[in-house]
């Protein structure tokens, strides 16, 4: 691949390249107090309020997790509506204040679009339910049962799994008219038919309408599921206790993905000027990605690539996101190096991301979260996150090195996800109370559920971390580490008394820091180095031009370890460190980082 050619991504600046996006999950964000609504939802109000503080963290761009009208089985993933918002959320002329808001800040509103599937309180869904001459009934995916067995129950049409719903088939039963729809994720959401083209006329529609309104762009939610192998053949067994089995070779950048999206692009799309990012699961072929994400591909900015996502997955059975191994700071190393060095190489585009509202707490999961370690863990993921090329998404609480919620929290009361209810009703199910089977899956959801991401926010110590008021009760419980891990402590933390930054004040100059030198950081070229130590992460980051060079240097592990500058790198100043505000130390040939720390060096 040509990086040099003139059409080259990392040649071609962007405003959605450089951006700083920032996600917010609407529920667990802020409850407005100056409207009626504070019933410990959060809402659109509540966002607005919360502008210019996310304007002094350095967010560019707002990414909300979907607030339209919804029945809320997945937290408005399931969609009833696209064009209007959810009373909980508030009204559209509340989302119009808040785009004119962001604006007066010079920031922008991104949407997720969900158009995979509907909520099956659509009209559309109603609609094509009603009878199997209904005209929207090939909205959606309808098949006649397999046949039924021998207690008379329909047998669907395959052998799919459900994706969250544990060990469940794919395919929900329809009474009235004796067939079988398309779920993929659980009974209440259902895959939208893009083999038909009214259906892809009508996701323009809902496009547009929001364009129109002023958003800048959508984050896609499992767009790579539109196209589906229409034979809908059974999946390999992988799990044999399993009835249902994973499909999603079937379903992945299925036959007609790419010409469903470059349709997109030039219908919508190519019309304005946005920032696009597919939530893009399953895909790992560079190949198969590129077409998406080059330069030239005419389909979207950026993708997620969720290997570093997967680090802890055993991928030899079945649903492999309940369970749990050890991984090495090498393999990190490897998946985060190689996206970087990989997608300049075929000149695509990064979205760089180490939490979003599907995955536990990044400081919990890379680092540690003891109450020793949280503050160093997370301010080395800042200083990793800021240095790696790409468009930067933080997710809500990372910013204060939010962590997973304890173990002792009941899981019969306190999880509130989905996916993690059907995980562990199922656990129950097989494992009596007691036995080693139920508690390792107890130990899967306080390592793994979604729900760790969607505790809500920690503004200050006042009663629910002030995040709804006092008489009213957050729909999720709040962590209890909420007293010191806070917006309000660490954007007051003494640090110059102190001699250190809080994890909020760090992220705040990295960002800077960032997007001072972005023809380094966002469009520079990437080198690891020292790629076999399991101690230290080590890189540099370099301008096109060459003007600007940066050596990180971080330290993975518990205790001191001494590192070797390599001999060819030059650091003529050691910028910062995550531990201390005084530059780290004179130049020598070996530096010692202390546990967790990471530093910054300046190879000009
Ligand atoms: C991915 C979303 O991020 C997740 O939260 C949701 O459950 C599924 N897609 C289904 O929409």
């Amino acid at each position: 691949m040509c990086t040099m050619c003139p059409k080259s991504h990392y040649s071609t600046p962007k405003w959605w390249k450089e951006a700083v996006v920032y996600q917010v999950y609407p529920a667990s964000f802020n409850c407005s107090t100056h409207t009626s609504k504070t019933n410990g939802w959060g809402d659109v109000t509540g966002i607005m309020d919360k502008v210019p503080y996310l304007k002094g963290l350095g967010v560019d761009i707002v990414w909300l997790s979907p607030i339209y009208t919804s029945p809320q089985i997945d937290m408005g993933y399931d969609i009833a509506d696209y064009k209007s918002i959810d009373p909980r959320y508030g009204s559209l002329s509340d989302v119009d204040l808040l785009i004119r808001t962001l604006r007066d800040h010079d920031m922008k509103l991104m949407m997720d679009l969900v158009v995979n599937h509907t909520s099956d309180q659509h009209s559309w869904f109603v609609e094509s339910a009603r009878s199997k001459d209904s005209p929207k009934r090939d909205w959606y995916i309808w098949r006649p049962a397999k046949g039924f067995d021998d207690d008379g129950n329909p047998v669907p049409p395959n052998n799919w799994a459900q994706i969250l719903g544990d060990a469940l088939s794919a395919w929900t039963w329809h009474e009235e008219t004796q067939e079988f729809y398309l779920t993929l994720h659980t009974s209440a959401q259902v895959e939208l038919n893009w083999e038909n083209p009214e259906v892809i006329v009508a996701v323009y529609d809902v496009m547009k309408f929001w364009l129109r309104r002023g958003v800048c762009g959508f984050r896609m939610d499992v767009i790579n599921l539109i196209s589906k192998d229409q034979s809908f053949p059974d999946a390999p067994i992988i799990d044999p206790s399993s009835k249902y089995q994973p499909g999603e070779q079937f379903y992945t950048n299925g036959p007609r993905f790419h010409e469903f999206m470059h349709g997109m692009y030039d219908n919508v799309l190519s019309k304005y000027d946005t920032i696009t990012v597919g939530e893009t699961p399953y895909v790992t072929d560079i190949e198969e990605i590129i077409k998406t994400v080059g330069s030239t591909a005419k389909e979207l900015n950026m993708a997620f690539n969720f290997d570093h996502m997967e680090i802890e997955d055993i991928k030899t059975k079945g649903d492999s996101k309940w369970s749990l191994r050890d991984w090495k700071l090498t393999e990190l190393k490897g998946i985060l190096s190689g996206w970087q060095k990989r997608m300049k190489q075929w000149d695509g585009w990064n979205a760089i991301f180490l939490e979003c509202h599907d995955q536990a707490r990044s400081v919990s999961r890379y680092t540690n979260d003891s109450d020793e370690f949280r503050e160093r863990g997370a301010k080395l993921l800042a200083l990793l996150e800021t240095t790696l090329g790409g468009t930067m998404f933080l997710y809500q609480g990372q910013e204060i090195g939010m962590r997973n919620f304890p173990f002792e929290w009941d899981p019969d009361t306190e999880y509130k996800d989905v996916e993690s209810v059907n995980f562990w009703n199922k656990s129950k199910e097989l494992h009596p109370v007691g036995t080693e089977g139920l508690a390792k899956a107890r130990t899967l959801l306080q390592k793994k559920a979604r729900d760790h991401a969607r505790t809500p926010m920690q503004w200050s110590a006042a009663p629910h971390a002030g995040f709804t008021v006092p008489d009213a009760t957050p729909w999720m419980r709040v962590n209890d580490d909420y007293k010191t891990v806070n917006v309000e402590t660490q954007m007051c933390f003494p640090w110059q008394s102190k001699g250190e930054l809080s994890v909020w004040q760090y992220w705040q100059q990295a960002i800077q820091h960032r997007k001072l030198y972005k023809d380094a950081f966002v469009y520079g070229g990437f080198e690891d180095l020292d790629y076999h130590n399991e101690k230290i992460f080590a890189y540099l980051r370099t301008s096109a031009d060459g003007k600007d060079s940066w050596l990180v240097v971080m330290n993975w592990t518990t205790s001191a370890v001494e590192w070797t500058v390599p001999s060819d790198i030059h650091v003529t100043r050691w910028v910062s460190s995550t531990l201390q505000t005084a530059p780290p130390v004179a130049i020598k040939s070996s530096i010692t980082l202390r546990a967790f720390e990471g530093v910054l060096g300046c190879c000009n």
